[in-house]
């Protein structure tokens, strides 16, 4: 039984020092910290010179990636990782609000905190692609739409960084009130990927269900991710430019030598 329940914990990530178990697992904690410098380049390089603006738009492209990694870790990645194991019900916000919420991993505010700064950036990310900034700077999709619709989307991007920014305070903010008012720190666990739970909380934190991720899924995320951040930047379009002239060329040389 105690063989059982020893081996449950290790699939799960549980650490052979009791009460202490794998939360967030590498990719996460890359995709953290990795989305937060970037997210800082990104906001920066448009705020202090026209200039970065090329900068800008390599680092939005680069934050579309790593939200589309997420997305797909969400689901096909480990234990903690996966939205459904993080995702609130409605039973759930109750139970967090009535302070008889225990689990691991994000609370339910939390939760939904993620989600919002998940969809926010993509939002953030997405408009940009069509934005233009009047000088000589634009999104690299920004032709496929009228200039109407290209400043209309502009508008819209300028309005969702205010709401991006706001949130991002928020996030900072809620971390450090559960550093300082209710001493749990969340930052080690997203450095080192370890969490020390309280007692009453491992056997959800170790459920047999518990899985580590695999090196398959998350060759698997990062190939979909490189893929729409190489179709968004335009590349898949210079591809199709760099074919089209390459054939030209080809049918040119045929028909000289004909
Ligand atoms: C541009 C700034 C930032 C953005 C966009 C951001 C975004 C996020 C996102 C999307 C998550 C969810 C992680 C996941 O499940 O994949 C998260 C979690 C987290 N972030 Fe940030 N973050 C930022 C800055 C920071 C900073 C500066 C800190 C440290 C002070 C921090 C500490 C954390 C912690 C501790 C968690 C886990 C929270 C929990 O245990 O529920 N973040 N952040
Ligand atoms: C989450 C990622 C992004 C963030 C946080 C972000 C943030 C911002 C901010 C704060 C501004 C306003 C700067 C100002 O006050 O003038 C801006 C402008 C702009 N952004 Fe982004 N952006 C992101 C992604 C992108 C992407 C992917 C592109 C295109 C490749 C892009 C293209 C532009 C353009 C063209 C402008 C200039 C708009 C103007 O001057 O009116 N952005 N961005």
């Amino acid at each position: 039984m105690k063989k059982n329940l020893a081996n449950e914990q290790r699939h799960a990530g549980a650490s052979a020092i009791p009460g202490r178990i794998r939360l967030w697992d590498l990719p996460v904690r890359i995709f953290h910290w990795t989305l937060t410098v970037v997210v800082t380049i990104a906001i920066i390089s448009a705020e202090l010179d026209d200039d970065l603006m090329e900068i800008h738009g390599k680092a939005g492209i680069t934050i579309i990636g790593l939200v589309v990694f997420r997305l797909i870790w969400g689901i096909i990645g480990s234990t903690h990782a996966r939205f459904a194991n993080f995702v609130p019900g409605l039973s759930d916000i109750r139970s967090y609000m009535k302070g008889r919420w225990k689990n691991v991993g994000h609370n339910p505010i939390g939760a939904l905190s993620v989600l919002a700064l998940l969809l926010l950036l993509a939002a953030q990310a997405g408009t940009g692609l069509f934005a233009n900034d009047d000088i000589d700077f634009t999104g690299p999709l920004a032709n496929l739409v009228e200039t109407t619709l290209s400043d209309q989307l502009t508008g819209i991007h300028h309005l969702l960084a205010n709401f991006l920014l706001g949130l991002i305070a928020l996030h900072i903010i809620a971390i450090g009130f559960y550093f300082f008012v209710k001493k749990d720190n969340l930052i080690k666990p997203m450095i080192t990927g370890w969490k020390e739970v309280k007692p009453e909380m491992l056997p959800q934190a170790t459920t047999p269900s518990g899985f580590r991720g695999s090196p398959a899924a998350f060759v698997i995320a990062c190939l979909i991710a490189l893929a729409v951040a190489g179709v968004v930047s335009g590349a898949a379009r210079h591809t199709e430019t760099v074919a089209a002239k390459v054939s030209a060329c080809t049918f040119s040389v045929a028909q000289r030598s004909a």
